[in-house]
């Protein structure tokens, strides 16, 4: 241990005023693997995070919830750290930027800074609201688009036209808080001088630890020159009040990276801090030989690569060994929409799937580059329950029912086939390597290239075969064997990725936490547990379910104002209708249908015509969901037909059925289809 590395980790301290989503979850989960994944090598890495708590958007959403901002974060707080232990996210310290600890390092950052003559004072002109008596940042001022004179956007930016421009360009602005006409008011404002660290930033962008696209991102910067960065806020604001200003307040994103030292403070001064030795300086003290990373989205560059690293410069401390920033989530190729039910927050998920889930596809998915990453939901389904069911679970579940029938859970006590044994272990070079790296879709790639073997090697041996055939007890006893060690290392090199899989796994191999040494060591005449399923196949209605419930977080999520009244969702515009016995129920001839294409009806807005195969037999059918389905879309997809519906004349033809959906109309027309697998014709019942 004493040769191990020194490592800090942090990832990015999500605000306080919002619930984590699993956007988000790519960081946590991208840099809980790379934890995990040292921790396991025998490496000292220290991995923590905080809320980021100070900012206007904060004290305001305190205030119309009626309470205190430090009630809000509190109760925030308990809510992130609750979904990030779900998902098995596990920080060594969690802590928060309105703490003590990140008060003394925001001051005395600060001050060393000041002494060094790296901070300004300058007069600025800025939108005032004289109802709320406060500064206006440009977020909360509204008014129509000075470009395309669309109503009602924000002070920087139009999301119509997509024009940029400053606030003061805005036709009829508006505070976004009070709704008065904002007036333009003088203000003292502090600033970090950040061209005084252009050498030092220069050349820390050399170092050789920046991802090639970040590099690149800096020298832009540096062409385009460094600009003074604004530091202070005027009252009301919550955050810390400057020491030698009263009344101004540092802005949130100066104190929001000093939340990483105030974390780890705070955790070196914790019972379990003292116990491992931790010492702060070692960590932060500019000749430290500890490494630090900061692992980031691609959206905050420019805080943790410019202005992090010169502040602390200024202020004596080390700089970071490297930021990592990642690219943003995508669901089903498009961004994460609250409409379409993709804008999922960590608690809908875990109401309905497996964490292991989506830490195993993120990693999948995962390079050591700032590209999007995109989750589609069927890619998902199918690579889950191919790779982890089909080929890791499966082999253990192949292997181990013989092992316990027929030989008393007992292992053989030799390894069957030494040179696959080391071909898995020798991967573990390039694998260890991958993750490393940050090439976690390299790794996995590799270690189901291993499982593909192992469960060959488990076909070749057939481990059935020879349960039946007299006299090869020894030699089914050595396959199966065999199977659960090649079992056990898959296992321990997606340790990392799937944390509850694999405590699950060791508890059923009757072995400690695995670490990467330990997998050269097979396990011989050793007894393990009887087999019990370690993860089942991701059901296709949960993620159904977990679309809609995000749907509905969406029409009763903000309305803090409006009393809850059951019944609430769907059922409240449409109550449930009277109860009718199973016969009627049964008069219903409901089929799965095939649509073999779909077009457009001349002069009927609403419909689309649907030809049909009802299995041996075609309809048509005319449905009103053009405003919802692109008919070219629609081909060949399987829905659902009242098949014996008394055919309507309409003015385009005659409608032989009807068609299944729900939903309220106009874009939110929601056909049904049946899972995979049934059939044109086959009856519903
Ligand atoms: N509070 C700041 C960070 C301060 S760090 C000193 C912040 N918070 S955040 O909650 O908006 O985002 C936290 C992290 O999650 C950021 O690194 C951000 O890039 C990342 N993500 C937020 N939404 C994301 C996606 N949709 N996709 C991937 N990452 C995303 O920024
Ligand atoms: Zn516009």
């Amino acid at each position: 241990m004493s040769h191990s590395r020194k490592i800090l980790v942090t990832s990015a301290l999500p605000y306080a005023n919002g619930p984590i989503h699993i956007g988000h979850l790519v960081e946590y989960i991208q840099t809980d693997i790379w934890v995990r994944f040292q921790k396991m090598r025998g490496q000292s890495c220290w991995y923590v995070c905080a809320d980021d708590a100070h900012g206007t958007p904060i004290m305001l959403r305190a205030r119309q919830e009626g309470i205190t901002p430090e009630a809000l974060i509190a109760r925030v707080a308990a809510e992130h750290q609750a979904d990030f232990a779900a998902f098995r996210v596990a920080f060594d310290n969690y802590h928060s930027t309105h703490s003590e600890e990140n008060r003394h390092f925001a001051t005395l950052i600060y001050e060393r800074n000041r002494d060094q003559s790296h901070i300004s004072k300058r007069t600025i002109t800025q939108a005032y609201d004289p109802l709320e008596q406060m500064f206006l940042p440009d977020r909360f001022i509204k008014g129509d688009c000075p470009k395309c004179g669309a109503p009602d956007q924000y002070g920087d930016n139009c999301e119509a036209c997509g024009a940029s421009y400053s606030p003061n360009e805005l036709r009829n602005p508006r505070s976004a808080i009070s709704g008065a006409v904002p007036e333009q008011r003088e203000s003292d404002h502090y600033f970090f001088r950040l061209a005084d660290f252009e050498p030092m930033l220069r050349q820390w962008t050399r170092g050789g630890g920046l991802q090639p696209q970040v590099a690149n991102k800096l020298d832009e910067w540096f062409d385009a020159g460094l600009q003074e960065w604004d530091i202070s806020r005027d009252a009301p604001y919550f955050g810390f009040e400057i020491p030698d200003h009263p009344g101004k307040f540092f802005y949130v994103w100066l104190d929001a990276p000093i939340g990483y030292m105030a974390s780890f403070r705070n955790l070196c001064d914790s019972p379990r801090g003292r116990d491992a030795g931790l010492d702060f300086d070692q960590f932060w003290a500019r000749d430290s030989a500890a490494e630090l990373y900061h692992f980031i989205g691609k959206d905050i560059i420019y805080f943790h690569a410019l202005f992090w690293p010169a502040m602390l410069a200024g202020a004596g401390f080390r700089t970071p060994t490297a930021v990592y920033a990642h690219g943003f989530l995508t669901v089903d190729g498009q961004k994460m929409s609250k409409s379409r039910g993709t804008f999922i927050k960590a608690r809908t998920y875990l109401d309905h799937l497996n964490p292991e889930y989506l830490r195993y596809y993120f990693a999948a998915k995962l390079g050591s580059g700032v590209d999007d990453i995109d989750l589609s939901l069927s890619d998902f389904t199918a690579r889950v329950n191919a790779d982890l069911v089909g080929k890791v679970v499966n082999l253990a579940s192949r292997s181990a029912g013989f092992i316990t029938k027929r030989f008393d859970g007992r292992l053989a006590s030799q390894v069957a086939d030494p040179a696959l044994y080391d071909h898995f272990i020798n991967a573990g070079v390039s694998i260890a390597a991958a993750y490393e790296a940050r090439e976690f879709s390299r790794a996995v790639r590799e270690i189901m290239a291993l499982a593909d073997r192992a469960n060959q090697y488990i076909d070749e041996h057939a481990p059935w075969v020879l349960a039946k055939t007299a006299g090869r007890e020894s030699d089914l006893q050595a396959a199966c064997s065999m199977g659960i060690n090649l079992f056990r290392i898959l296992i321990g090199y997606l340790r990392p990725v799937l944390p509850g899989t694999a405590t699950d796994a060791e508890q059923f191999l009757r072995i400690a936490p695995l670490t990467w040494t330990a997998l050269a060591e097979p396990l011989l005449d050793h007894e393990i547990a009887p087999f019990t399923p370690l993860m089942t196949r991701v059901d296709p209605a949960a993620i159904t379910a977990m679309l809609d419930a995000s749907k509905e977080d969406l029409s009763s999520a903000p309305k803090h104002s409006e009393p809850a009244s059951p019944p609430s969702g769907a059922q409240a515009r449409e109550p449930i209708a009277a109860t009718i016995d199973l016969d009627t129920f049964t008069q219903i001839d409901l089929r799965v249908a095939r649509i073999r294409s779909a077009s457009v009806v001349e002069g009927a807005e609403k419909l689309l015509r649907l030809d049909l195969d009802l299995g041996g037999e075609t309809r048509i059918v005319f449905a009103g969901i053009r405003s919802a389905y692109d008919p070219a879309a629609l081909t060949d997809r399987l829905t659902v037909v009242v098949a014996n519906l008394a055919p309507r004349k309409m003015r385009f033809g005659v409608s032989q059925g009807m068609v299944l959906a729900a939903g309220p109309g106009g874009a939110d027309i929601f056909l049904l289809s049946p899972d995979t697998g049934a059939e044109p014709g086959m009856r519903i019942r």
